[in-house]
């Protein structure tokens, strides 16, 4: 049986959930729908980032308490991914004894395999990356990437990072997709091969963390602890264990781009030297920017999910993100861009080819699935493109190509709504000779059943609606094995409604 593991990336509580959350967490969640819908056995992770100076912090500045703030804020994100409908099958945090307990595991097994060792820090820490920098990267007194630094000087354990080198790169060597897109693959490896410094992998200055196993002045550097979150869902240090042994193997991370150094070389750095395989592949997905600018609380421009989702659908928010720009890719959302979606993709294109067929039916052709008579060329062309989908968005979604995979579905829906214009079954209606009655009939069945075709592979992209569709159609059967037989005429439809109304600017 296919298996697949994805995982989102545990967020930091520092801050209320914005648009760059809910963005990983939907192409999370539209894979794993997919997946299950192939039949594959799926398990999809998901959670939130608890420990470290940065978290501590944030509560301090609210008057709270670690755990008190972690509590309220853990809340927020899990409503956040309720929200989003995403089908999580586990909602880790890092809080959780069983975490704690797996991150210490970890770290004693790296330490009995001799990989820790014990001396002192003495360099740039980002609070608000939770990073180390090198004297080399740091400009102006910032990191690279705009982040404030200070000077930690500190007792501190070490990774032997650097014993790491070889084996990461011979492990990308024989792994050329274990990286994605391929341009991060390439800044990686030259990483790498710019030389692996032995990492800090404890803190003293503050005690919010996982205690380090039999030294409990130090905490774990919140990286080692929250990496550790992905196995920790499957059960470790149960290495023999069934959920271990079936999911790791098939493990998929997605990641912003701005993480992938802690994710393509420290991840599999540790888990090499613990003895377990790196993660099949990890995909680095773009940054999303709001009419052109970074979204920064500064700049009072971020994006609250809710309110947008309030705005605008659910589904139609799940459909722009994967639709608008290639997976990988930096994006840029403005309010016209995400009208332009709904008006076009959604209203005039899926919404008008559904409601124009399903009423039709329901109001002359007893309100049933056609029985098709003869079949015409056009018709054997349109049907064959809806079967060609399966092997089409198979590929896509292996590749996590989450753009092509809504592009290919609406080139279909575009040439259905092309196939109406060309069969004509109003003027079909109008005649009065039976034959182009049974001609009619069999337009409509075509069509009914291109919509099930299309229906069911929205459903991973718009659960909701696609789910909807189906109900209207009287369709049962939604997985993909259900389009291994054909339409069944006789079925009776429900009054169908309109889906995605069109929607005016406000101003
Ligand atoms: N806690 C770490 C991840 C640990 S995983 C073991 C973290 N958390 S985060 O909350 O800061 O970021 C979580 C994810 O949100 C990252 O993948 C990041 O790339 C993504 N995004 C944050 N802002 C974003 C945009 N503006 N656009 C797209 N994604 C962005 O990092």
């Amino acid at each position: 049986m296919t298996t697949r593991y994805i995982t989102t990336p545990i967020y930091y509580l520092n801050g209320e959930p914005h648009l760059g959350h809910i963005y990983t967490t939907i192409a999370g969640d539209v894979l794993a729908r997919y997946w299950r819908l192939a039949g594959a056995r799926v398990k999809f992770l998901t959670g939130t980032d608890e420990h470290g100076q940065k978290v501590a912090q944030a509560a301090d500045a609210a008057g709270e308490t670690p755990k008190a703030y972690a509590d309220r804020m853990a809340k927020l994100f899990l409503d956040v991914s309720q929200k989003i409908n995403a089908s999580y099958d586990v909602f880790l945090r890092t809080t959780e004894k069983r975490h704690h307990e797996a991150a210490q595991a970890l770290w004693s097994k790296l330490e009995a395999a001799g990989q820790i060792y014990k001396s002192t820090y003495s360099g740039w820490y980002a609070v608000r990356d939770e990073a180390y920098y090198e004297e080399s990267e740091i400009f102006e007194g910032k990191a690279p990437t705009g982040a404030p630094v200070e000077w930690v000087e500190e007792p501190s354990y070490f990774f032997r990072l650097s014993a790491w080198e070889k084996p990461l790169l011979e492990y990308y060597e024989a792994n050329p997709q274990a990286i994605l897109p391929i341009g991060r693959r390439n800044e990686v490896l030259s990483f790498i091969k710019g030389g692996l410094r032995d990492l800090s992998i404890s803190r003293t200055k503050f005690s919010w963390g996982v205690a380090v196993p039999q030294d409990p002045q130090h905490v774990m550097y919140v990286w080692i602890d929250a990496l550790t979150n992905y196995i920790t869902a499957l059960g470790y240090p149960n290495v023999e264990g069934e959920e271990l042994q079936t999911f790791w193997p098939e493990s998929l991370h997605l990641i912003g781009k701005d993480i992938i150094r802690f994710h393509a070389v420290y991840w599999p750095a540790f888990l090499l030297a613990a003895g377990l395989p790196p993660p099949k592949r990890i995909f680095a997905h773009g940054w999303w920017t709001h009419d052109g600018e970074k979204m920064s609380k500064s700049l009072g421009n971020v994006i609250d999910p809710f309110k947008l989702i309030d705005v605008y659908g659910l589904d139609p928010v799940r459909y722009f993100l994967v639709r608008e720009i290639p997976f990988g890719q930096d994006g840029d959302y403005s309010e016209a861009a995400m009208l332009s979606r709904v008006n076009s993709d959604l209203a005039n294109d899926l919404g008008n080819l559904v409601q124009r067929v399903l009423s039709f039916i329901y109001k002359n052709a007893e309100a049933q699935i056609p029985q098709p008579d003869e079949l015409l060329g056009v018709d054997r062309d349109l049907l064959a493109k809806a079967g060609h989908l399966h092997d089409l968005l198979r590929d896509d979604m292996q590749a996590q190509a989450l753009q092509a995979y809504c592009q290919h579905i609406w080139e279909v829906i575009g040439e259905a709504n092309r196939y109406i214009d060309g069969q004509k079954p109003w003027s079909l209606k109008k005649s009065e000779s039976p034959q182009d009655h049974l001609r009619m009939k069999t337009v409509l069945y075509v069509l009914a059943e291109v919509i099930r075709h299309v229906a069911i592979y929205t459903q991973p992209l718009m659960p909701d609606s696609a789910s909807k569709i189906l109900d209207q159609l009287g369709q049962t059967e939604r997985t993909f094995v259900a389009l291994t037989t054909p339409l069944k005429s006789g079925i009776p439809l429900t009054e169908p409604t309109p889906l995605f109304p069109r929607i005016e600017r406000e101003s």
